[in-house]
């Protein structure tokens, strides 16, 4: 829903990947909450991933987008903070059963693996799918 925050953060291999994805956001009229990095120059992606896992657990933001080379080191950075569920997603197909199935609450992508037209078609499915709730909660419920 515009007008909501959306944060994303990256590492220096995201960088690019996730300026396309800021102009996205934008254009479907989401404010967008940048927790960096704010180059290519080299940085250590837990950095950003334990900037974005806390920005949702203070509530300035619900959910969010996290790049890296891979979208795995930012991941595992996240996923190490209670109440984030971040799903590495490779295409549309995974970024819908990510939040229909896992609730997921930030989308990690891979900016060495992913291009960015993928890119923005897994942004708007992980944003407009709803979590289905039923025979999940129960597994979500015990991840905490
Ligand atoms: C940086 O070279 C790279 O290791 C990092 O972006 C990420 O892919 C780690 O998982």
């Amino acid at each position: 829903m515009p007008s909501e925050a959306i944060v994303i953060a990256s590492d220096h291999a995201g960088y690019e990947l996730k300026e396309v994805l800021k102009q996205e956001l934008t254009a479907m009229g989401y404010q967008v909450l940048d927790l960096g990095t704010g180059s290519t120059e080299s940085v250590d992606y837990p950095d950003f991933g334990r900037a974005a896992a806390e920005a949702i657990a203070d509530g300035r933001s619900s959910r969010g987008i996290i790049v890296c080379g891979t979208g795995i080191g930012i991941a595992i950075a996240a996923n190490r903070h209670p109440g984030i569920r971040a799903a590495l997603c490779h295409d549309v197909e995974t970024a819908r059963l990510g939040r229909e199935h896992n609730d997921a609450n930030l989308l990690a992508l891979g900016g060495r693996t992913t291009d960015p037209e993928t890119a923005k078609a897994c942004l708007k499915t992980f944003l407009e799918t709803p979590y289905d709730g039923g025979r999940h909660e129960p597994r979500v419920a015990k991840l905490a």
